[in-house]
């Protein structure tokens, strides 16, 4: 009983192990020829063995007889016991089986799972955009695959990665025909890019044909290279677009207006590769620094207000000089202050100005009073014997205010 089982377990196993060794995948080229061996067949007839095949081509099980018949165009038994597809084609994928005898009386079962594959031609970018525009959807061209089975897919990459369509700034248009008597595919994917802002001034497209099969290799188109360019500067007819190769001088702060004693950096983007030599100009004259991306301000003094613009020269571009822009220093509170000392000395010497006149006016005044106290004085001498009553009635009245002087004039008197 035991050993029975054992046995029995063992039966299973290598029946298992045949069916599983048995069955092969096989890929075959369009047009080619294929041959698929019987195993444990005798090598020459006389031979016990059938082959049979489901395909494209059957309904169902198609049993072949050794003594050949009208399917010899498509698949024949060969002297020793092969199956020869002298040129495989689409219709010809599918299951083939043979089971052979051998002389000592032994079944052996093959088993084959047959597809078959064409390459494509070259894939091709057609009508490549000449350049993209930056912020806007753009079409980049459209990848065609042709003459190619099974279907296979296309994809895009970007400066060697992969380019995954999200719909929004990268889509695809796919289209997928079939050739009526060839059966073979024609791919196309037409790919739109919106170039970000700011983003890289030359990518670069290429497009790869993955086949539908494992193990094929994958094809790739050559890659285009386009220059992406800022939108419109200006609008009305004369609209140019901007490359946004140009070179572009950042600031820190990027108003330009800095406190004095404070920092400004002054940075030359310039994307051609490799870096090219950076100048500093100043109010159009060349600063004579050594060539730097970067120019920093630091402690800033008036010295330092002025207009800035960078060189980018390359040996291979030439040189291109940025826009300009111009730093200027601002006043702070503590700055203000500063203004009210520098102010100081002008209210100061206006102050003295004032008090300067205002003595001298006091001095005039004090002057005229004395004058005038004299003239009136002499008056009063001169006048006195004429106007005697008049005068008494002026003195009475000056006398309730100026006693002392009615008096010293009486005592002065005669
Ligand atoms: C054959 O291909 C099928 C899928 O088509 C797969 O499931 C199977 O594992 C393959 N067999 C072998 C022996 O590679
Ligand atoms: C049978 O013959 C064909 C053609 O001559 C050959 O390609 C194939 O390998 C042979 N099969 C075996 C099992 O020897």
């Amino acid at each position: 009983m035991a050993t029975g089982a054992t046995v029995g377990a063992w039966a299973l196993v290598l029946s298992l192990w045949g069916a599983a060794a048995g069955s092969r995948n096989l890929t075959a080229q369009i047009g080619k020829p294929l041959v698929l061996n019987c195993k444990g067949a005798p090598k020459k007839p006389p031979q016990q063995l059938e082959w049979k095949l489901n395909t494209g081509r059957t309904e169902a099980w198609k049993v072949l007889s050794p003594q050949g018949g009208p399917w010899d165009s498509v698949a024949r038994v060969l002297p020793n016991g092969s199956l020869l597809l002298p040129a495989i084609g689409i219709q010809d994928e599918g299951t083939f089986r043979c089971r052979a005898m051998s002389q000592n009386g032994k079944e052996t079962k093959s088993s084959y799972q047959v597809r078959v594959y064409q390459i494509p031609g070259k894939p091709e970018i057609v009508d490549p955009a000449s350049k993209l525009t930056a912020g806007v959807p753009n079409k980049v061209g459209t990848c065609v695959s042709e003459g190619g089975y099974p279907a296979g897919t296309l994809s895009w990459h970007l400066d060697g990665k992969p380019l995954i369509p999200d719909g929004k700034g990268v889509s695809v248009k796919e289209e997928t025909r079939r050739h009526p008597e060839t059966g073979l595919f024609t791919l196309r994917s037409e790919l739109m890019v919106t170039p970000a802002l700011g983003g890289a001034p030359h990518p670069t497209f290429s497009c790869s044909f993955s086949p539908g099969l494992p193990r094929r290799r994958a094809l790739h188109t050559a890659p285009i290279q386009l220059s992406v360019w800022g939108k419109q500067r200006w609008g009305g007819p004369l609209a140019r677009p901007v490359p946004l190769e140009e070179v572009q001088l950042v600031v820190k702060p990027e108003s330009g207006a800095v406190a004095l004693g404070g920092t400004v950096t002054l940075t030359c983007e310039a994307p051609t590769q490799p870096p090219p030599q950076i100048h500093w100009i100043k109010d159009g004259t060349p600063l004579p620094l050594p060539p730097s991306a970067v120019l920093l301000l630091s402690e800033v003094g008036p010295q330092d207000e002025g207009t800035y613009s960078c060189v980018a020269t390359h040996r291979s571009h030439g040189s291109q000089e940025s826009q300009a822009v111009s730093i200027s220093i601002i006043e702070t509170v503590e700055e203000g202050s500063t203004a009210g000392s520098v102010g100081g000395p002008g209210l100061g010497t206006l102050a003295l100005a004032l008090g300067i006149l205002g003595g001298l006016g006091i001095v005039a005044l004090l002057i005229g009073i004395i004058m005038w106290r004299r003239w009136r004085h002499q008056g009063e001498k001169r006048k006195a014997p004429e106007n005697q009553d008049e005068e008494e009635e002026e003195r009475a009245e000056l006398n309730q205010s100026e006693e002392p002087e009615a008096a010293e004039s009486n005592a002065g008197g005669p």
